[in-house]
């Protein structure tokens, strides 16, 4: 039997990614009225970290003990992953002990590489590329708060990042139009927006992009591994914050949403960020909770 991995959210096909959302809405559900069930009792996720997390570990190691199994933090720094041991000798021992692995990496091909060597499903929590668990979260978000997305039409400002990359994937998936704002030479990558075509499209001006939008999306200018570029991506990313003047363009019960951490006063302003009834921020943090359980249990689910 084929593993059935996460690695982007092309993985798995329309109609799952919907089952996923409802069951992690249901899982909200329980949990707030005490009423939920430990159907992984006994398991065991491994969460391989190459990249620093605050939500992506807390929800993942919180979510698994919730549904009754356990988690393992897995560092370089103290594992031979960061000692040269080949990504494919870890992938075929770390699997052959846990149930389910969760990696956040750099190069989208390392991963796949871990994916190739597991005889358990794999997750991404993140790479250089792809960010599909925070899409999870985000589409939960938009469902709870306005009903389906399908037809809406969301505006990405900003990078072009992993988080726009994943935006791209799920347009196709979740059936909306994606308006992505970036400046010159920051846009996402080529192959995938063309391949979208038909429902994403490029601008340079984030007033174009947002005018009438039902959702806003941003994110860090300088992602993970690009620390260094952080002064000069300020100057280039210039006019490219979201603020309440760039929302009033926006449909008027448009929402606001970044994956977090957010830099205020950056890609965001402060009275933006925390205006409740324009952004939902914290609900979206949260949801990654409740989505990745639901994922955890797809996966898992498949795989028995
Ligand atoms: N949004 C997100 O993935 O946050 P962390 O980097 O804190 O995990
Ligand atoms: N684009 C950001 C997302 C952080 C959750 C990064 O990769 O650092």
């Amino acid at each position: 039997m084929t593993v059935q991995h996460f690695l982007t959210l092309n993985d798995l096909p329309a109609t799952e990614l919907r089952d996923i959302i409802r069951n992690a809405i249901e899982l909200k559900r329980q949990r707030s009225n005490n009423s939920a069930q430990q159907p992984l009792t006994g398991k065991v996720l491994a969460m391989i970290f190459e990249k620093s997390s605050t939500r992506t570990r807390v929800s993942f190691e919180a979510g698994m003990a919730q549904l009754g199994g356990s988690a393992l933090f897995l560092s370089p720094n103290d594992t031979q992953l960061g000692r040269g041991e080949p990504i494919e000798d870890s992938a075929r021992v770390i699997s052959s002990m846990v149930d389910i692995v969760m990696v956040r990496t750099f190069a989208h091909s390392k991963i796949e590489a871990f994916a190739a060597n597991s005889r358990v499903p794999v997750i991404n929590a993140l790479t250089d590329d792809y960010h599909p668990c925070q899409l999870l979260a985000d589409m939960q978000t938009y469902v709870e708060k306005r009903g389906d997305i399908a037809g809406k039409t969301v505006a990405w400002v900003g990078d072009g990042n992993n988080m726009c990359h994943s935006y791209i994937n799920a347009a196709a998936q979740f059936d909306f139009e994606l308006r992505i704002a970036c400046p010159k030479g920051f846009e996402p990558d080529a192959s995938l927006s063309q391949r979208h075509s038909d429902r994403v499209s490029i601008t340079q001006k984030p007033q174009d992009a947002v005018a009438g939008a039902d959702l806003v999306v941003t994110d860090t200018w300088a992602s993970m591994g690009q620390e260094d570029e952080k002064q000069q991506r300020i100057e280039q990313f210039k006019g490219f914050q979201v603020n309440h003047e760039l929302m009033s363009l926006a449909a008027g019960d448009a929402l606001f949403m970044h994956c977090l951490p957010a830099y205020r006063g950056m890609e965001v302003s402060s009275e933006l960020l925390e205006d409740g009834a324009i952004s939902v921020v914290w609900d979206e943090a949260e949801n990654r909770l409740h989505a990745q359980k639901a994922l955890m249990l797809h996966l898992l689910q498949a795989a028995s």
